[in-house]
């Protein structure tokens, strides 16, 4: 209906030439303003299709409206001035009510868009993460975060070492017997130099590699995998060592002992630990000490912390430890008069074992899924001093 409307609006008034004379006047300028009301009222309530249909309708080159602008020129000087602002403000208004409409159109044709196409950022990436961080890894986080506190960056080394690195340089020459108590898994080839080659047997190596590779004062922990030819419920041939290393000057046992209990206390969330430094030996420390830290019996497990003396209590090793000897920080070409230090070593596995309460290490390398998803943790939990630095 609305569409024979205007095809009668073009036949009036988009063909003929309008001869304005007072009733017919009259009725021409009545017709302009119902012609544009008219298109209002279509435009008003158009889709995007209608609405180009009633533009080429109305202003097209056969439209109405372009067919009564083309009368003013047949009109008097006095008609044009009366009817051309009508004539004009019929086109304005009516392009005017095309564009908004289009815009209106368009506008909700993208909102839906985005409505529809919307992503919600504020859900997680993952909701329900697969897979979790392996406890030795968790230990590692916490070490690095305790010690970071203390002003101890992080240091790394090759876990397949030379001889020189892992025992010369610290102290054990090829022929001393402490190289043969380490189970040492060698390679069959010597290296390009002609250096036996070997994994690591420990993290003590980096001590070296970091005194050569850095000038003092140093402050270090070296975590990594380290190995032994060695299998039972509490050694597996590839395990976890931490190492700690200090050179300065004027350090002494005291500040060993006050940095291993700051860090112990940190680690096991628990102010009444006590820490028992024995004499002992490493061909790499002088004096060197063993570490024990107190426990006691709670619902029949050991439980790190309260009084080691007491009815249910006892102590347990847990380190070795010892100031830098002199010759380990000449080897690396410091003097040892004007730089001393102290080292430990810590098995990150068994720290792993006490404070999270596994009984078998080789269930640490088993990949066994279940064990994983018990003692794993989720990757969101980052450990941290302010936050705790267990999960
Ligand atoms: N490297 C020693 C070990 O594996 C531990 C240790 C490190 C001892 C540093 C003293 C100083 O047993």
């Amino acid at each position: 209906m609305r569409q024979g409307l205007i095809c009668d609006a073009r036949r009036d008034y988009g063909t003929r030439t309008l001869n304005f004379s007072t009733d017919k006047d009259i009725q021409a300028v009545a017709d302009v303003e119902q012609l544009q009301q008219d298109y209002l009222a279509r435009i008003a309530d158009a889709d995007l299709a209608a609405l180009e249909e009633i533009r080429i309708a109305a202003l097209g080159k056969q439209g109405a409206i372009t067919g009564l602008l083309k009368t003013l020129g047949g009109m008097s000087a006095e008609e044009r001035q009366d009817q051309g602002p009508r004539i004009n403000g019929a086109r304005e208004a009516v392009t005017a009510a095309i564009a908004a409409r289009k815009d209106a159109l368009e506008s909700e044709v993208l909102n839906a868009r985005l409505a529809s196409e919307a992503i919600d950022l504020t859900l997680p990436v993952a909701p329900s993460p697969q897979g979790s961080v392996h406890p030795v890894a968790q230990v590692m986080d916490e070490l690095a975060e305790i010690f970071a506190d203390l002003g101890f960056a992080v240091a790394t080394g090759p876990e397949i070492e030379s001889g020189w690195y892992n025992f010369t340089a610290l102290n054990m020459p090829e022929t001393h017997p402490a190289r043969a108590m380490h189970d040492t898994f060698y390679f069959p080839d010597r290296n390009a130099a002609g250096e036996e080659m070997l994994l690591r047997t420990h993290t003590s190596p980096v001590q070296i590699r970091t005194m050569m590779g850095q000038k003092p004062p140093i402050r270090i922990i070296a975590p990594g995998r380290t190995y032994r030819s060695d299998s039972d419920a509490t050694h597996t041939p590839m395990f976890h060592q931490v190492e700690g290393l200090v050179i300065d000057k004027g350090i002494t046992m005291a500040h060993l002992k006050w940095t291993l209990e700051t860090f112990v206390k940190a680690f096991f969330e628990r102010d009444d630990i006590v820490l028992r430094l024995r004499p002992s030996y490493f061909p790499f420390t002088e004096p060197s000490a063993e570490v024990d830290v107190g426990f006691t019996v709670e619902k029949g497990k050991r439980v790190i912390g309260g009084d080691p003396t007491g009815p249910n209590g006892g102590w347990m090793e847990i380190l070795g430890s010892g100031m830098v000897n002199p010759k380990v920080i000449e080897h690396c070409g410091l003097d040892p008069d004007e730089w001393q230090g102290f080292a430990f070593g810590c098995g990150i596995d068994r720290l792993a074992m006490l404070k999270y309460g596994m009984d078998d290490l080789r269930a640490f390398f088993d990949g066994d899924l279940r064990w994983l998803k018990h003692y794993g943790f989720s990757s969101l939990d980052v450990p941290t001093l302010s936050g705790g630095v267990s999960a």
